[in-house]
């Protein structure tokens, strides 16, 4: 019977660029698709940006854009990657959209229509100078439990602690280095314990691994609080109806924004948004960080709204790369676009898909192990068969097969294959799919070793044998094809046009190819180079100097709880106790603060360290016997005056300088030099040691302003 299915994947955030480790999840599900399709089934397959939130507003204004142009940049980023990777989405939207602020207030609408909205005060941290409230991971001090320093408002990295950010001690806002201070203020509450029998039930009916199922169990009776969806300006999103200034956290409109896309498509293809709805089953492809958002706040938000709750979660767990988190300065947290400078996408395809089952179990991207699973399965397996047998047909019998096979007991045993092959892809097991093809590749090449047709090709009188066998294994090369294209979309292509095929279906197998004239045969693989993946991983530790990303990921991701296995502390849905330990690999969509700390890179609360302030020029002096300094003396306007000696004599005169708005280091301890004291540093672009550029604020900016 024909299926149509809705299949999303987690939509990543608009703030960083797709690594290595959010592409277990894409290509998995891009896997699943098509072999969906290829059973005949119907499937519409959307994601997004997930746009929103506090992280995606503060680093857009670090790197000094507007939001909307941040995100849309960073979307165009994210669908160049996800086509290389041939992940082939019908639609790709952003939860920024018209169709998402429409969605999300009918959801909204609806909800509180049902009662299931409520109101009330609730006191939080608040930074004074930033003037906005702070996120738990916007908020840093020592941990209540073992008086770590530098731990975020939500949980401890060194005792894996978890508490309310009130319990910090010595606490301290990551914006601004403010201390924060607690204000009221009033949210929206979603009734999340009035779907307690619904979700009872969907529990029940949804296909769920079975350690994804009992963790939501655990929650579900532990009781459920109600979930927080509002957020106070200033914050990226879209505000609440009636409620001026109050916005809808990220996580209420981010699995909206699945709907928003099916939409967006509909609108562009002519199809019924609301019919497929109705009619699909809707599965959704996830990390296991985001479980509790995904079996318990959203199948409550679609029931609440009149909508059908998904029919299944698809939930991956983490990528290690050679058996430890993804890091930076080992060269081992990957971009997908320089992944993809280095290697074909299918390797990755192919590695990925041979480690996957159904679970939400780790998987290890062992470099060496990849390069050497690639060339041994694909090149030296699957394309041998081809690269063995085509230049027979080719040159002795005018790309023509021959009309029947050799031994079509072989051929049948292939064509059986398919079922237990397709059920392994139905059920996301795809280490068993592609053991099972590999296995029948082995035979094959087992069976041309015996039969040599190099041997036979010597041989006049053994001629139309070579025609048989070289026909049955072209014919075996064809069902592995078939059997492998889900994951590797591209080189089934141009397999099937060397066999001269329209694109083929599950059910094409049945068939052999016969008295069918075939393509001159092209190289269809290159071994995996391991120098290649050398450069990559060198070139992987390097862009971790690359300035404006390096500035993005450095951005506090308060959407990361550290290291928790089911679900985020931001979504707890039944409270602390309810949080898995620390300690888990990295989460396959983006990487904490951590990571980014390292090998050179400095966190936000570094930077926040060093106070530039606006200075203007009062006077500027040449220095007796230095060649290349200028005594300034700087007006900073509350903060007094100050001495400072620059280097920037090359290229400006003393004179030249009086008046003049720049921007210094304000808190540089004083420093002793030949000349006098100097009390700060003024800032100046230069090559190395080329000509500087004083740096100098827009016209209004006044001497002692902060510069941030
Ligand atoms: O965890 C994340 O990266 C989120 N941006 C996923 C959102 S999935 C969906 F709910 F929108
Ligand atoms: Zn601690």
């Amino acid at each position: 019977m024909s299926r149509t299915i809705f299949v999303t994947n987690a939509l990543p955030y608009a703030n960083g660029p797709i690594h290595l480790g959010h592409l277990v999840g894409y290509i998995q599900a891009d896997i699943w698709v098509r072999f969906q399709r290829m059973q005949g089934h119907t499937v519409h397959y959307v994601c997004a940006d997930d746009a929103h939130g506090t992280p995606i507003m503060l680093a857009a204004e670090k790197v000094g854009v507007a939001p909307e142009k941040f995100i849309a940049s960073i979307q165009d980023e994210h669908e160049r990657d996800f086509k290389g990777f041939f992940v082939e989405f019908d639609n790709y939207h952003t939860t920024h959209s018209a169709e998402n602020k429409e969605l999300a207030e009918l959801f909204y609408a609806r909800l509180k229509q049902g009662g299931h909205v409520a109101t009330r005060q609730i006191e939080q941290y608040y930074d004074p100078v930033k003037r906005m409230f702070l996120p738990d991971r916007y908020i840093k001090g020592e941990c209540p439990k073992c008086g770590a320093a530098d731990q975020y408002g939500d949980s401890c990295e060194n005792c894996a602690s978890t508490y309310a950010p009130t319990d910090l001690k010595n606490p301290r806002s990551v914006v601004s280095g403010a201390t924060p201070v607690l204000k009221p203020s009033e949210h929206y509450f979603f009734r999340l314990s009035n779907f307690a029998d619904v979700l009872q039930q969907w529990l029940g009916e949804a296909q769920l691994h079975s350690s994804v199922r009992n963790k939501l169990r655990e929650w579900l009776d532990a009781g459920l609080k109600d979930w927080d969806i509002s957020r106070d300006a200033p914050y990226f999103g879209f505000e609440i109806p009636d409620a001026p200034g109050k916005y809808f956290y990220v996580w209420l409109d981010a699995p909206i924004g699945y709907f928003a896309s099916l939409l967006d498509y509909c609108k562009s293809s002519d199809l019924d948004f609301e019919a497929i709805l109705a009619q699909s089953e809707m599965w959704h492809f996830i990390g296991k960080d985001i479980v509790n958002f995904h079996g318990l706040f959203w199948p409550a938000m679609l029931h609440g709204a009149g909508y059908r709750t998904p029919a299944a979660l698809s939930v991956n767990g983490y990528l290690t790369v050679n058996g430890a988190k993804m890091s930076k300065s080992r060269g081992t947290f990957i971009r997908a676009e320089t992944y993809l400078k280095h290697l074909n996408p299918e390797y990755l395809r192919y590695y990925y898909a041979a480690k996957l089952a159904d679970g939400p179990e780790d998987l290890d991207l062992n470099l060496d192990d990849f390069v050497a699973r690639i060339n041994s399965d694909l090149v030296g397996k699957y394309v041998n068969i081809a690269s063995r047998c085509a230049g027979f047909i080719e040159k002795q019998f005018d790309g023509k097969l021959a009309g029947r096979l050799h031994d079509e007991a072989i051929h049948r045993r292939f064509v059986a294959a398919a079922a237990d092959i397709g059920a392994s892809y139905g059920r996301r097991d795809y280490a068993a799919a592609l053991r099972a093809v590999m296995a029948l590749a082995d035979e094959a090449n087992v069976a041309i070793q015996a039969l040599a047709p190099w041997a036979m090709a010597k041989d006049p009188a053994r001629r139309e044998q070579l025609h048989l066998v070289c026909t049955t294994f072209l014919n075996l090369f064809r069902l592995l094809t078939v059997y492998l294209k889900p994951v590797l979309p591209r080189l089934a292509q141009q397999a099937e046009q060397f066999l001269n095929l329209p694109a083929q279906g599950w059910s094409s197998v049945h068939k052999p190819l016969l008295d069918h004239a075939i393509r001159p045969y092209q190289p269809l693989l290159t071994r995996a180079d391991p120098a290649a993946v050398k450069a990559m991983v060198a070139e992987s530790t390097e862009d971790m100097k690359a300035a404006v990303p390096a500035a993005i990921a450095a951005a506090p991701s308060p959407h990361k709880s550290a290291g928790s296995g089911f679900g985020r502390a931001e979504g707890d849905p039944v409270g602390a106790g309810a949080r898995d330990g620390a300690g888990k690999p990295s989460p396959t969509r983006g990487e904490g603060e951590k990571a980014a700390a390292a090998a050179g890179e400095i966190g936000i609360d570094d930077f926040g360290k060093v106070e530039l302030r606006i200075a203007r020029i009062e006077n500027a002096e040449h220095v007796e016997g230095a060649d290349k300094l200028v005594k300034l003396t700087l007006d900073l306007g509350a903060l007094g005056r100050r001495q400072v000696f620059a280097g920037i004599k090359s290229a400006y005169a003393p004179e030249s300088l009086v008046g003049r708005l720049t921007v210094v280091v304000a808190n540089l301890a004083p420093r002793k030099m030949r000349f006098g004291v100097s009390e700060g540093m003024v800032l100046a672009a230069s090559h190395g040691d080329g000509k500087p550029f004083l740096l100098a604020p827009d016209s209004g900016a006044e001497p002692g302003m902060r510069v941030k």
